[in-house]
This record gives structure tokens, C-alpha cells and sequence, in this order.
């Protein structure tokens, strides 16, 4: 039987990888300069952590955790989402002790989905934690946080800013009952996913995407009508601080996640562009969630990225790296030696050069042709000759020109000057 990759797992092959790293160093700079701290999380945690704080009837806990018993017997889970571990790991590290963090985390998550464009069973995610401040200033901090990522990728245009409230606990538990009691007796007219919700997780009918559902829901009571008036002043001065900072969103009141932990502030940064995948970070409150695994009541914001989603994005603004900028052909075994310490010498004196050096058979004219495919601008060739003479025969590769012969003690200074000038 042919071995294949795993269904919605993906191999990222180098193009779309360095679309990645891209992405990566990107929120890395943007978040380092607003003082937030890498924090390392392990993929896998207690098969409880999630069920506690995700929510047993989410369609994460319910379907789409990858659990299996360790041989001790302990149920674990592969992280499907990084804000339970990250609250985990907060308290049992004791950072939570009358202290504020901004931290942030990226890698690995893991989801039973059916997979389809930008919805994958395993995905990247950037996600963002801020523990001890009530806000909504920190709420802002992060959604501009957001914006300026999307800025700084090239994608800002593309993609728009929803918010809500969920407001508090005992708020959406009201709002819990009256959706409860609005569609009692129009079960007939909701399809078969929200009739199951209807008694695991009602909020979640207001997601549904089916026409006949979504004509109901716009019937159904409101969740604005069930807010508490601390979250609605929380969500008034929210609104000011963004309109001051000129960040442009739309209120859509049916955002109301897919894990059960939030209250007040809740966001999506959503998109068009990618079909029926649009959301490519999601995030809000969760003030009640250290408590929920013991800790202190902390209040606590944060949001998470798709990378997986945002590559998509950029795919046809991206140029592929070249691999190399200096090639080294060679041919025999002592310029093979020569050319490795050569490659040794010119990396050493220009740290940011990529220096690749040709290994393997072939003559000159087919090494010249992998130089070429790689990218470089500059070929470097030693032959036996050229050991010999102690000269490096150099040819610039972008651009019609001769082989010109360079003193070997010469050549990383020529290279050096090559660089220099042509950026
Ligand atoms: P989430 O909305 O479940 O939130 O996921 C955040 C982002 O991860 C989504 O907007 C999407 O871009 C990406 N994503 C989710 N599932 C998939 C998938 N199957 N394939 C590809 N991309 C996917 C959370 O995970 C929360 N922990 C966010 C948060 C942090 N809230 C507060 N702090």
C-alpha cells in the first residue's frame, strides 16, 4: 500500500514555507516592539484542560480533539487551540500573582475538521495572551497589534475588522435561555446541525450558514438586549478608542466564537478572499477562565492567527528566495576542498551572503546551470588550474559579462565590493 501524508496534514514545501517564516518574523517585530514575551507551550496537554476550559459542548471538545490514552493511561490531547495551555502554564508557573503579561506563542494546532481550502487538521497558529488588565484599553492594544501585522504583510486592504459583546457570564446565560425558547417549536424549520445545538450549544445557531436557519436567526431575540451594562460601557469605550485611533471595524452581533470562554469584548479579522475560510484571527475576554482551573479571578485578552490562512493571502505577492547568491563550482578533489573553504572565507566576511557550494559530479557547463537555477548573481569556479595559480576564475551570472581571473587572496574582498554595490 502506497504511504502517503495523513488526510489535512500538510507538507509545507520550502516556497511556502519561507511565506511562513515571512509571516513569522513579521508578528515577531511587530509584537517584540510593544514589549510582548515568547512564551513555549507543549502540544500536548490533560484531556481535561480543554473539556474544563474550551467547553465540553463546543465542536472542538465534542468532534475534533486528537485524544489518546498515554501508556500510564492518562487521556491526553494534541492542543487543539493554545489559550488553555497558556492559562495552564500561567498559574502552575505562578505568573499570575498580582502581575500583568503580554505573551505570545506560535506553532502547532490540531483539529478533526473536514479539511478544505485554508481549513486544515493540523494548522499554524500566532496567538497573543495578556493576563491581569481589565481593559478595554489592553483590548485595543491588541486589536491594533492586529492591524498593523495586516499592515506591515500587505494585506491590511483585504481584510476587515468585526467586533461584538458577549457580555457577562450571567448575561449570556439569560440570552442562552430566551434563544432556547425562541426556536422551541421551530425546530422543523432549522437545519439538522443547529437542531443538535439547540440543546448542546445554542449560541452557536446564530454561526449558521444556512439560508433557512439564517432567516430565523435574524428573527430571534438579540444578544445586545441581554448585555449587562458594565460590558456595554466596556464595548462603548472600546468603540471611542478605536474611532480615535482611525481603526476601522463593523459591529456584527452574531460573532460569538466557537469555544465558550469568552465574555465582553469579542473580534474576528475576516476576509473575502478566501472563500468560505474567511476568518484569519479570532480572539476576545476571557475574564472567568483562570478561575475556571483555580486560579484567581485575572482578567485576561488575547487573540490567534491562522498563518495557514494569512500564506493563502499573500500567495501571489510573494517572490521565492533565490537559494544562493554565490555559487562555487568546482571540479577534482582538491578544488572541491579548496571551494568549501573558500565558501568558509566569504561567509565569514559577509555573514548575510548565502554561499552554496557545488557538490556531486558534473561538468562545469551543467554546475553553471544549477548555479544559474539557484539564483545566484555571482558563479566562482575553481578547476585544477586555478588551485594551481592560486586565482579564482569569478563570473556574474544576472548580467551579459566575461569570466574574469581574481587573486585568490583578493576574491572575498571582490565579493564583498560586488554586493555592496549592486544592493
Ligand atoms: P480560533 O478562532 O478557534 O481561536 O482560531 C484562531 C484562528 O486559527 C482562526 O481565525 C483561523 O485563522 C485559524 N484556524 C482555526 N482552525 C483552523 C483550521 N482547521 N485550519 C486552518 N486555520 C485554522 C482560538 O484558537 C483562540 N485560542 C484564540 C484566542 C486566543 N482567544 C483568546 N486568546
Amino acid at each position: 500500500m502506497k504511504i502517503q501524508a495523513v488526510r489535512g496534514m500538510q507538507d509545507l514545501l520550502p516556497d511556502r514555507r519561507e511565506r511562513y517564516r515571512y509571516i513569522e518574523d513579521t508578528a515577531r517585530g511587530v509584537l517584540h516592539g510593544h514589549g510582548y514575551r515568547e512564551i513555549g507551550l507543549p502540544l500536548l496537554e490533560s484531556t481535561g484542560l480543554f473539556e474544563r476550559l474550551v467547553g465540553k459542548t463546543t465542536d472542538i471538545v465534542e468532534k475534533e480533539m486528537y485524544t489518546f490514552d498515554e501508556r500510564g493511561g492518562d487521556s491526553v490531547t494534541l492542543r487543539p487551540e493554545g489559550t488553555a495551555g497558556c492559562v495552564r502554564a500561567a498559574l502552575e508557573n505562578g505568573l499570575l500573582f498580582n502581575q500583568t503579561h503580554r505573551l505570545w506563542y506560535s506553532g502547532a494546532m490540531f483539529r478533526y475538521e473536514r479539511p478544505q481550502k485554508g481549513r486544515y487538521r493540523q494548522f499554524e497558529q500566532i496567538g497573543i495572551e495578556c493576563f491581569g488588565m481589565t481593559g478595554p484599553d489592553i483590548d485595543v492594544e491588541i486589536l491594533r497589534i492586529m492591524h498593523r501585522i495586516l499592515e506591515e504583510l500587505g494585506v491590511r486592504d483585504q481584510v476587515q475588522l468585526e467586533i461584538n459583546t458577549m457580555g457577562d457570564a450571567a448575561s449570556r446565560a439569560a440570552y442562552r435561555d430566551a434563544l432556547v425558547d425562541f426556536f422551541a417549536g421551530r425546530e422543523t424549520e432549522l437545519d439538522e446541525d443547529s437542531r443538535r445545538r439547540l440543546t448542546t450549544n445554542p449560541l452557536r445557531i446564530l454561526d449558521s450558514k444556512v439560508e433557512s436557519t439564517r432567516a430565523l436567526v435574524e428573527a430571534a431575540p438579540r444578544l445586545w438586549d441581554f448585555v449587562d451594562q458594565d460590558s456595554k460601557d466596556h464595548f462603548e469605550t472600546l468603540r471611542r478608542h478605536l474611532d480615535r485611533a482611525q481603526l476601522p471595524y463593523v459591529i456584527n452581533p452574531y460573532i460569538v466564537r466557537g469555544l465558550d470562554y469568552y465574555n465582553k469584548t469579542v473580534f474576528e479579522f475576516t476576509t473575502d478572499a478566501l472563500g468560505a475560510q474567511g476568518t484569519v484571527c479570532g480572539g476576545g475576554r476571557y475574564d472567568g477562565l483562570v478561575e475556571e482551573l483555580g486560579g484567581r479571578a485575572t482578567p485576561a485578552v488575547g487573540f490567534a492567527m491562522g498563518l495557514d490562512r494569512l500564506a493563502l493571502l499573500l500567495e501571489d505577492r510573494f517572490e521565492p528566495q533565490a537559494s544562493a547568491d554565490v555559487y562555487i563550482a568546482s571540479m577534482g578533489e582538491d578544488p572541491r576542498m579548496a571551494a568549501l573553504l573558500l565558501a568558509d572565507e566569504i561567509r565569514a566576511r559577509e555573514p548575510s551572503l548565502k554561499v552554496m557550494v557545488h557538490c556531486g559530479d558534473g561538468k562545469f557547463k551543467s554546475q553553471l546551470k544549477k548555479a544559474d537555477a539557484s539564483g545566484a548573481m555571482l558563479a566562482l569556479i575553481l578547476g585544477e588550474d586555478e588551485v594551481e595559480g592560486n586565482r579564482v576564475t569569478l563570473k556574474k551570472l544576472r548580467v551579459q559579462s566575461e569570466q574574469t581571473s581574481v587573486d585568490r587572496a583578493e576574491i572575498a574582498n571582490h565579493v564583498q565590493r560586488f554586493f555592496a554595490t549592486a544592493n
